[in-house]
């Protein structure tokens, strides 16, 4: 483990453009809990019930009391925690370009990354079914369930349903990302879903080193990564940051 921690910041201090890939387990430690695996959202609901697009549409109010209020409320209180302040940091150090993420927690912002972009949308913002005009969630008002915009249309999350399209912006970018960078961080993801999980593929195929941090092993381990550091992510990015500090 010490070994690999030095290896990565040895990689970090090398490389001359760096981006992330990060996925729920980046937030694990922020107390949002992941959607695969023990304590996942998925164990509670089946997703195509209460996350895709035709569900939604075709009973909002369930939606949004099965998940989304919820959501709302745990995304409320979260903070950054150290895997997010780690890949901050990073950039302050020059060794973090883009951070490319499938959450929608708005935290990889809140700890000081200036270009994220939000493969699956965002939490942050409501918009209105029928005029599109977006709310911020903080000023929605939950007395009715679903939410409605002005105009008396359904406010639905401005993030991704299964069944929806990658807004295209964020899967141009990231696509562009990958094929630039010399090492991609991949954190946290159980890199299942697509096309999130093709973007380590797509950073493989054009040269880049790639660097997983998980506590489990994924379908890239082995195979796509270089390496997997195995270990929750707040810790592991502290280490990684106090190797690379000696080193630069
Ligand atoms: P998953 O829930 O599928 O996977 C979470 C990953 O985080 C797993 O590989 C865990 O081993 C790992 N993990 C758990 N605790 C960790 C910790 N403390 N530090 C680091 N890693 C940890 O989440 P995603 O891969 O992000 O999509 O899921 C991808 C997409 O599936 C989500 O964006 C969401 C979901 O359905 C949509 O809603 C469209």
């Amino acid at each position: 483990m010490a070994d690999l921690i030095k290896k990565a910041a040895e990689d970090l201090a090398a490389a001359k453009m760096v981006i992330a890939l990060t996925g729920a387990g980046a937030s694990v430690e922020s107390e949002i809990p992941p959607f695969r695996g023990k304590g996942g959202l998925w164990e509670k609901f089946d997703p195509m019930e209460v996350a895709h697009i035709d569900s939604f549409l075709r009973d909002p109010a369930k939606v949004w009391n099965l998940l989304i209020k919820d959501m709302k409320d745990l995304l409320d209180r979260a903070q950054p925690n150290d895997c997010h302040k780690g890949l901050a940091k990073l950039e302050e150090l020059g060794k973090m370009q883009t951070v490319i993420t499938q959450n929608i927690d708005g935290l990889h912002q809140l700890a000081g990354n200036t270009d994220v972009i939000e493969f699956h949308g965002t939490f942050a913002w409501q918009r209105c079914m029928d005029c599109n005009t977006h709310i911020e969630t903080r000023r929605v008002d939950m007395i009715e369930i679903p939410p409605r915009c002005h105009c008396g249309g359904i406010l639905r999350p401005n993030a991704v349903f299964f069944g929806e399209m990658i807004p295209q912006q964020a899967l141009w970018r990231s696509r562009q990302a990958a094929i630039d960078c010399d090492l991609m961080l991949v954190i946290g993801t159980s890199a299942v879903v697509q096309p999130a999980a093709l973007m380590p593929v797509v950073a493989k195929e054009s040269g880049s080193k790639i660097i997983e941090i998980n506590p489990e092993s994924t379908p890239l381990t082995g195979n796509i990564s270089d390496y997997l550091i195995k270990g929750p992510a707040g810790a592991t990015m502290n280490a990684i940051v106090a190797q690379l500090e000696k080193m630069i």
